[in-house]
């Protein structure tokens, strides 16, 4: 018996190591003239963050913003920042990392924020994104993986507060959920 429903691995693991090294060395070749300020959206961009952090050289310090606009599976919309507003971001290049883009709402809310407090840049990095979703058009400058429109779940990423421990990028399925805990009883 697995602690979690056997749902459809889309990104395992390992592929997320792989790839994130790789974006890691792209966004070094890109900025290593001036190091970016590492910015994570929290809290799903974590684990994620926490990767590209230990694989981009120079030992950058990470900072943290919360912005949320989500709940459940649907988005609201409105986009508020509740934590890392007042960063001191002036004359920086800032680099946000997500965990995934998916209206593009949320990316699009804080870099307007971030330029307007005086970012000299304020690029993107996302191990996902869903460009079918859009609503806002965003630049995803380093991207890990382009998916269809499906709600995932794990390595950070949650519903509700649940799965995000889960190690492998999944695909949520209500069934697949149900099943497995009506089997446990
Ligand atoms: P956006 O503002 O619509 O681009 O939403 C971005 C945020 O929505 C992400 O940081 C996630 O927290 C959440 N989100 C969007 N799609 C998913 C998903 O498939 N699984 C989990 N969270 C998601």
């Amino acid at each position: 018996m697995t602690a979690f429903p056997p749902f459809r691995v889309l990104f395992p693991n390992d592929q997320i190591l792989r790839r994130t090294q790789e974006l890691a060395r792209q966004i070094h070749a890109a900025t290593s003239g001036e190091p970016p300020m590492l910015v994570m959206v929290i809290e799903g961009a974590r684990p994620f963050a926490r990767l590209l952090q230990k694989f981009v050289p120079g030992n950058l310090p990470m900072h943290e913003v919360r912005a949320s606009s989500y709940s459940g599976t649907q988005s609201s919309g409105a986009v508020r920042i509740t934590t890392g507003a007042d960063l001191p971001v002036r004359g920086r290049h800032v680099l946000l990392i997500e965990d995934i883009v998916d209206t593009g709402r949320t990316i699009h809310a804080l870099q307007q924020h971030y330029r307007a407090a005086g970012a000299r840049t304020c690029r993107v990095a996302s191990l996902l994104s869903k460009p079918d979703r859009r609503v806002v058009t965003v630049e995803v400058d380093f991207l890990g993986f382009q998916i269809p429109d499906e709600f995932v779940i794990g390595f950070g990423m949650d519903l509700d507060g649940r799965y995000r421990e889960l190690a492998d990028v999944v695909v949520y399925d209500a069934e697949v959920e149900r099943a497995f805990v009506a089997a446990a009883r």
